[in-house]
């Protein structure tokens, strides 16, 4: 019998992808892909160190393990508990010191390494192997592609590392500098998966817009030269990328946004905090100003753009007045949809030992924002009944004989259609807006 691996994936949508490409390494290995814990041969989890309680998952999600490792045990086998993510990067052994079950510890940029850990730690029953170096190779390249079933949509990571460091942040300490894979390398990963059914790719990276791979002609390619490429390739229908940094915005980025109808008008743009003496001492290096000239700039060239963003509360040193120029930003921009989080101190980052904001102070501000952005994404939403929009068919809905797609500005849409039409782009009249849906019919 096929012995089984169980990934767990928290945080973004790199580690969703790295997830993928764990199990494909796993599965060239032999092993197949299981949907639950109980009985695998090797649980990974795929971890998220971004705020504290994203940490603190990793540790509560290792106990409940505990009895199903005993269970494997007392069966026979073992089952091999890995860490992976940027836990396993930021922590290293210190994992396996507070929570022994712990076989193996794998950092962000060594997943190639997988397979011979787990054999490692499955034969010789070795305890706490702890891979977290930044090998020079690709950690991509010794993975085939697997052979299961693909969606219509794909991630694909162009990019990854960031050399930005907000003084927030902890990405460019466990995802080690910026790094852009080679463009010949990801037009021939796009091309297989169109291949294999994808319409959609949602090129990745901690900074994507940065993203200048060397391209086949031998000079380097900007994100703008790369979705132009991408943009080529026969059956591909829509293109996505995120998270973009404002400050690389470049203006081939922009004006991609204008020529190329494939590149849907959806922008994850992260601001962070509306005052400006709040946006230096993050060391976001631009003003709110520019961040709203920028987005003037990009709603030019495409002017059903929706936006979408990022933004911490309570960043140390914060006052009301602060806070009141985020608020107003937020105003002036009218986001479609929007990430909002309290400033969490993270360990070995230039913000954690300063003036700290009180616990309610971050509370109360965070449920104000949140308000303003739950009313404006309602107010996209709403604005949306009555249009026909091309929706891509996803998958099955909660209900029988329901799909659910994503519209152009990437919210999910509830439809009747019948299973096999997944994978296909259809004209959809909205008929109703819920807070993070839409529902329609046919046009
Ligand atoms: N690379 C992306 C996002 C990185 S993490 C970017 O540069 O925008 C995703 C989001 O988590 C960030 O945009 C930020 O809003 C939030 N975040 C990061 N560190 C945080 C911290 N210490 N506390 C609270 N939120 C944080
Ligand atoms: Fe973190 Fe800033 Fe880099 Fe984004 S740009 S990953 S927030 S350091
Ligand atoms: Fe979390 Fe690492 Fe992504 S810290 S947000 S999993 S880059």
């Amino acid at each position: 019998m096929a012995k089984k691996v169980f990934i767990k994936t928290y945080g973004c949508q790199m580690n969703v992808y790295d997830s993928q490409r764990m199990a494909d390494a796993m599965e060239a290995e032999g092993y197949e892909l299981t949907d639950m814990a109980e009985g695998a041969d090797l649980v990974v989890l795929n971890t998220c160190h971004i705020r504290e309680k994203a940490t603190e998952k990793t540790y509560s999600e290792l106990g409940r393990l505990k009895p199903l490792a005993e269970a494997k045990a007392q069966s026979g086998s073992k089952m091999v508990i890995g860490v992976a993510g940027c836990v396993a990067q930021a922590e290293g052994e210190e994992i396996v010191r507070r929570q022994p079950l712990v076989d193996l510890v794998v950092g962000p940029q060594a997943y190639h390494r997988l397979p011979q850990l787990a054999r490692r730690a499955s034969e010789h029953n070795a305890a706490g192997l702890v891979e977290t170096e930044f090998p020079a190779e690709d950690k991509f390249d010794h993975i085939p592609l697997a052979k299961r079933a693909l969606g219509p949509t794909a991630f694909l990571t162009v990019q990854e590392g960031c050399d930005k460091f907000c003084a927030f942040c902890v990405v460019p300490y466990t995802r080690g500098a910026e790094l852009s894979r080679p463009a010949e390398k990801l037009l021939r990963e796009a091309r297989e998966l169109v291949a294999r059914g994808v319409v959609e790719i949602t090129l990745l990276g901690q900074n994507v817009n940065a993203y200048h791979g060397m391209g086949p002609d031998g000079r380097e390619w900007s994100l703008a030269r790369l979705l132009h490429a991408l943009a080529e390739i026969d059956g591909l229908k829509r293109l996505r990328f995120t998270t973009s940094h404002p400050n690389d915005m470049s203006e081939d980025l922009i004006a991609a946004h204008g020529e190329l109808e494939i590149l849907m008008p959806y922008l994850h743009l992260p601001v962070q905090a509306g005052s400006d003496r709040i946006l230096k001492a993050m060391n976001r290096k631009h003003s709110a100003a520019e961040y709203l000239s920028l987005i003037e700039r990009i709603r030019k060239a495409r002017p059903d753009l929706a936006l979408s963003g990022d933004f911490i509360v309570g960043f140390p040193g914060e006052d009301d007045a602060d806070f009141e120029q985020t608020m107003a930003l937020v105003r002036e921009v009218g986001y479609a949809q929007a990430y909002s989080f309290k400033y969490s101190a993270r360990p070995g980052t230039p913000a954690a030992g300063n003036d700290q904001v009180p616990e309610e102070v971050k509370a109360a501000r965070l449920a104000a924002l949140q308000d303003l952005l739950n009313e404006q994404q309602a107010r996209f939403n709403s604005r949306c009944v009555g249009q026909t929009m091309p929706i891509l068919l996803e998958k099955p809905g909660r209900e029988p004989g329901q799909l659910v797609g994503r519209s152009p500005y990437l919210q999910p849409v509830h439809l009747n259609a019948a299973a096999e039409r997944v994978g296909e782009i259809v004209e959809v009249r909205i008929e109703q807006a819920m807070r993070n849906s839409l529902s329609g019919v046919e046009a």
